[in-house]
């Protein structure tokens, strides 16, 4: 997709002494009392940040935070635990600047005070009426801050709002981030030219929320490996039992559909040939390895076999591009996290170019520590499962228009 690059006009000396809005994804999990549980987000998002201060921008940033109501501020939405931890990682200040826009006020837009050297954080930006609908009103405000705006927002790239759709429609420059970059060409060299065979595995709890990316991966991957309920659910299509486990047998249709597409391609949906099961869904249920053709009727299948993992994992490692979203098993209780430890590892093994991507699978990456060996890990959730559905999101769509001029 063609769109401007931010480094690009850094590299050109076209940002310096210029008001840059950078648009970042800072939405992190917070604990009750407001103390940031994982940082990956505010980490992701410095360098775009240091970028636009090294090439002697005035840098403001902003982000949503949670799903606040809008003109409502409450204390819990606010970005300052998000500044303080920002300035932490960049070894100065980040001033938080509240009521940025004046949302009565249709025409006018009070300048933000930053000179060029300088940074500011805007506060939580889903709290400015008309954010969510991209109210055009706010979104020619909003382009009015800045001479540049920078989105570097994968994480919010699916939603269509103020500052990630409106500002970029209406600001003299609309360009992309070098973290929404990133993730771009690492999805372009996944799905778009992958070096084959090309694996992705799909798991999670419910085939209908996952249904169009198995149909439109169907037709695209050489081995589609489903985990969970999904692959529950395909165990049923090929008509395994599966005792009381999870699945959605009103799918069973769609489950086959997929399965003959992939199979008329001469692609495959591996079927587990072996499963671990349990009796009750608890961490301290007794574990019990059994064939998929020997589920008991009162059996709760939470994970897949250490035979099925063995035959996934040798395809990992022979795989040339690795797409990853979903733990195969219920990897949070130690007697059945083996199927996706053992995936895990094999991805980390595998010379494969491997994206992962969802917030399970980021939680299963940082338990086994193999980080440092998935090719890219995306910042996105709900975004990275619009892009493997095949959708072009939002903020991609308007960055390349606004390239095409
Ligand atoms: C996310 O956490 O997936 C993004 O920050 C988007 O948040 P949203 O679903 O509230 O738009």
């Amino acid at each position: 997709m063609n769109v401007i690059r931010f480094s690009d006009l850094c590299a050109s000396g076209q940002v310096r002494g210029k008001r840059v809005f950078i648009r970042a994804d800072l939405n992190v999990p917070q604990d009750d009392h407001g103390a940031i549980t994982e940082d990956t987000r505010i980490r992701a998002s410095v360098p775009c940040i240091q970028m636009a201060l090294d090439a002697g921008a005035a840098v403001m940033v902003t982000s949503h935070l949670g799903r606040p109501t809008e003109g409502d501020f409450k204390p819990e939405d606010s970005l300052a635990p998000v500044a303080k931890r920002l300035g932490e990682l960049l070894g100065r200040d980040v001033p938080l600047v509240a009521n940025w826009v004046n949302s009565d006020d249709k025409a006018s837009i009070t300048p933000i005070p930053v000179r060029p050297g300088q940074l500011v954080m805007l506060e939580n930006c889903r709290v400015n009426k008309g954010e969510k609908k991209n109210n055009p009103e706010l979104a020619h405000k909003l382009a009015a801050l800045c001479d540049i705006f920078v989105n570097d927002a994968f994480g919010t790239a699916h939603r269509a709002e103020g500052t990630t759709y409106g500002i970029a429609q209406f600001a003299p420059i609309a360009c992309a981030g070098p973290l929404l970059s990133a993730e771009i060409d690492a999805i372009q060299k996944a799905l778009a030219h992958p070096k084959r065979p090309l694996a992705a595995i799909v798991a999670g709890s419910k085939v209908s929320t996952k249904l169009t990316i198995l149909k439109t991966l169907a037709d695209k991957v050489d081995q589609l490996i489903v985990g969970g309920g999904i692959a529950n659910t395909f165990m049923l299509a090929a008509g395994l039992k599966i005792g009381k486990s999870l699945a959605e047998p009103d799918l069973l249709a769609e489950a086959k559909a997929v399965m003959a597409a992939m199979k008329a391609r001469g692609a495959e949906i591996p079927i587990p040939t072996d499963v671990v099961c349990a009796k009750t869904f608890a961490a301290d249920a007794v574990a019990t390895i059994k064939k998929a053709t020997e589920v008991a009727d009162d059996d709760l299948i939470l994970d897949i076999g250490p035979e099925t993992a063995a035959k996934l994992a040798a395809q990992l490692k022979a795989s040339g591009t690795i797409v990853w979203n979903g733990p195969v098993g219920v990897f949070e209780f130690p007697a059945f996290e083996s199927g996706t430890k053992v995936i895990a590892h094999a991805i980390a093994e595998s010379s494969a170019f491997s994206i992962a991507g969802g917030g399970d699978t980021l939680a299963a990456i940082a338990k086994y520590g193999i980080d440092k060996q998935v090719g890219y890990i995306s910042t996105g959730g709900g975004a990275f499962l619009e892009v493997l559905e095949g959708k072009t999101l939002p903020a991609f769509e308007i960055l390349a228009k606004r390239a095409a001029g």
